[in-house]
């Protein structure tokens, strides 16, 4: 296999690296650590959209390869952008994607449908038509969308730039796929052309960046973004196999998988960390200009695994999860921050639920693949992947094997130091009923 290298890191550890395609026969032995290189990140529909902490596709493609056949059933039940369901769906397998968050059920919904060439292309050639035709006077401001310090987040140009394309969109004469197309390539470009951070997983305008925002630079870059991912998602849709299934239910969360027993063969994901990652508040102005929310997004980041939102009755007390290691760093926590010591609490009970609910829906032999990494609360290493593995053991869960995936591209900046360097695979069986 020539895209394998043996390599040895400052650490003095050795690890496996990979450069592309994960061959499928791959040995992996527990603990071992591998570095795989991505190639394929903006591959067909992959690139569409930003989304934090996303798989890389030659991931889930590897697992989906090795422990799933053609036509059978997976799940992903934390989906974020669908990376699991859009390589499921490549590699001919049916797939259903679970995410209590409507954004990124709309992105992922985009990445698996295909659409027509002819389509797509007048669609542009009339879009593109409009800009040239562009007016601030074509906008009032009626026309604006409301939303909490709107007119912090945007100068008043781009605001009438975003509004002009938006409904441009809207009253294109074609199929809802298509406009839905043109309104995630107008979301990928919404927080270039806002005043705040481009590369943060929060939405917050720092002013030390000086940030310059140009008035057009919304109709230039949508109309370039467009020019870069129409030819991949032509390519997508060409690629596109016949008779098979992707589902992305509104109404499930990974602790609530309204399936059957044993319907699916493999799970593959990778849920949210602990204090990480404010999926709400990382697309705030995405879901403003989309319409998916309209001010206060508590009542959806309270529905997150690993949310920040809990009240201050729920930490009056030290909470123990049953896992000897985590009770020991919750209880460190809980010294100076019992806050934090309850969301790191909640999280692996939340957890616990999923992995019940994933059990559920598996078929015996069936496997549940979770790709998680370590971070620290107030300072204390909280490691996620260890203390999981007990948890599915208790639940009925085999630890068939695990081993590490090095981290070394960042999209996310995540706050306060607590970075997150490696993922480590677990790969849990259903052996019995
Ligand atoms: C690490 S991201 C998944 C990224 C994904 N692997 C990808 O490639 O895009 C975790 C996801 O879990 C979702 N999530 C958080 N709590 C959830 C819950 N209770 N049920 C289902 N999804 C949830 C978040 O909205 C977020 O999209």
């Amino acid at each position: 296999m020539d895209n394998i290298t043996k390599i040895v890191n400052d650490f003095g550890e050795s690890i496996t690296r990979v450069d592309g395609d994960i061959p499928v026969n791959l040995p992996t032995k527990d603990g071992d650590r591998f570095l795989f290189i991505s190639h394929d990140q903006s591959f067909l529909t992959h690139g569409l959209h930003k989304y934090p902490a996303k798989f890389f596709p030659e991931l889930p493609r590897w697992l989906i390869k090795r422990y799933s056949q053609e036509n059978d059933w997976i799940l992903d039940p934390f989906a974020g952008s669908g990376t699991t369901n859009v390589e499921a769906l490549l590699s001919k397998r049916n797939s259903v994607g679970i995410d209590v968050d409507p954004f990124s059920r709309f992105i992922s919904k985009v990445k698996v449908t295909p659409l027509a060439e002819t389509e797509l292309k007048s669609a542009q050639k009339i879009l593109l038509e409009s800009i040239l035709h562009y007016r601030p006077s074509l906008i009032s401001d009626s026309d604006l969308p409301d939303f909490p310090y709107r007119d912090n987040w945007f100068n008043k140009e781009i605001l009438w730039e975003l509004t002009y394309l938006k409904k441009q969109i809207q009253s294109l004469d074609t199929d809802n796929a298509v406009k839905d197309f043109f309104k995630i390539c107008l979301s990928s470009i919404i927080r270039s052309v806002s005043n705040a951070d481009d590369n943060c997983t929060r939405t917050v305008i720092r002013k030390k960046l000086n940030k310059l925002v140009r008035p057009s630079d919304a109709l230039n870059r949508f109309a370039k973004t467009v020019s870069v991912k129409m030819p991949k998602m032509v390519m997508f849709s060409q690629n596109y196999p016949s008779g098979i299934t992707v589902d992305f239910p509104e109404d499930m969360d990974a602790r609530n998988i309204k399936y059957e027993t044993n319907y699916f063969d493999l799970a593959v994901t990778s849920p949210p960390y602990v204090n990480a990652v404010d999926y709400p508040r990382t697309h705030q102005l995405e879901m403003y200009w989309l319409g998916f929310a309209q001010d206060s997004l508590t009542a959806l980041k309270k529905q997150n695994v690993g949310t920040e939102s809990v009240s201050a009755n729920d930490y009056k007390h030290q909470h123990k999860i049953g896992v000897p290691e985590a009770d020991k760093v919750i209880a460190n926590i809980f010294e100076n921050d019992p806050r934090r010591a309850f969301i790191a609490f909640k999280y692996l009970d939340d957890m616990r639920k999923n992995l019940i609910e994933v059990y559920k829906i598996l078929r015996n032999g069936g496997r549940y693949i979770i790709v998680v990494g370590n971070n620290r609360i107030r300072g204390q290493l909280f490691e996620n992947w260890k203390y999981l593995m007990p948890i599915a053991e208790d639940i009925g869960f085999e630890i068939e094997t695990y081993f590490g995936s090095e981290i070394i591209k960042h999209f996310i900046k995540v706050p306060r130091g607590e970075r997150i360097n490696t993922d480590w695979v677990l790969v849990l069986k259903k052996t019995r009923e």
